[in-house]
């Protein structure tokens, strides 16, 4: 089997004396859509933040296709290929949907004294830019909104928005924290389509979502963390019948 594209190996993060993850190890293969699941408090946003570089890790080995990314800054990280969405919406609602998105794709392809020094290739990048943007708007219904202040958009679409704006960023590994929270029924079938749709394009996905239907039907395999620790990883089937699981976090769920 080939190497993992995501090996995340005795991770910590201490907040002062709270182990909000602890001495966690998983991977996650090229191509598989991964849930993180666990409990409110259980540490999935804390892990996103050490795997993105936004939270310094207090000990622990990041590696991402090979390489150790663990200390790396957040920009330089995204560059290697990973993007995250957050858990509560990050959008500029006085700029356009267009700008939002491009937002994404400007920290990897827009650092260029190269461009600037020559116009050409700055033409070249903002061409690149523009691409990615569009279809990280198309993927996701938006290109009919992309003149418009974010701030129109309907809750569900922010949400689309957020996610296309890591697409633009043309990421190998995709992190989502809690994409379908507050979404309805409706919202979350087409947002699960998506998704499988991105993973069958290619793309690695390692969710954080407290919808379990959802995370049962379309996830390859389930990580669970409780209290910081992992307490279980297999595939969905597993993870649903496993005692330790019901007992921390499926509780009354059939
Ligand atoms: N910046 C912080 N300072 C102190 N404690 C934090 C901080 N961020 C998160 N925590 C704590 O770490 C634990 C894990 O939080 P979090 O990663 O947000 O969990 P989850 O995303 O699984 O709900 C919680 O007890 C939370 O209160
Ligand atoms: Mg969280």
């Amino acid at each position: 089997m080939s190497e993992p594209l995501l090996q995340v190996r005795g991770l910590a993060k201490h907040f002062q004396g709270l182990r909000a993850v602890d001495d966690v190890s998983f991977d996650v293969g090229r191509g598989e859509l991964v849930g993180l699941i666990g409990p409110n408090g259980a540490g999935k946003s804390t892990l996103f933040g050490c795997v993105a570089g936004a939270i310094p890790r207090t000990k622990g080995e990041v590696r991402f296709r090979g390489d150790s990314i663990a200390g790396l800054d957040p920009g330089r990280i995204a560059r290697l290929g990973i993007a995250r969405t957050y858990q509560n919406l990050r959008i500029f609602p006085d700029i356009t949907v267009f700008d939002n998105v491009s937002a994404g794709a400007i920290g990897p392809l827009g650092i260029s004294l190269l461009g600037t020094l020559f116009p050409p290739l700055g033409r070249r990048r903002d061409e690149a830019i523009a691409e990615a943007t569009l279809a990280a708007l198309e993927r996701f219904d938006l290109l009919a909104y992309a003149d418009e202040p974010a701030g129109n958009l309907a809750y569900g679409q922010k949400k689309h928005l957020e996610i296309a704006r890591a697409l633009a960023l043309q990421p190998t590994l995709l992190l989502l924290d809690e994409p379908a929270a507050g979404l309805n029924d409706t919202e979350t079938s087409e947002l699960a389509a998506r998704l499988q749709a991105l993973r069958d394009a290619g793309l690695t996905i390692l969710l954080v979502e407290h919808d379990m239907p959802m995370v049962m039907r379309i996830c390859d395999r389930i990580v669970v963390l409780d209290s910081g620790r992992k307490i279980a990883d297999g595939m969905p089937a597993a993870i649903r019948a496993d005692a330790d699981v019901r007992a921390a976090y499926l509780g009354g769920e059939p």
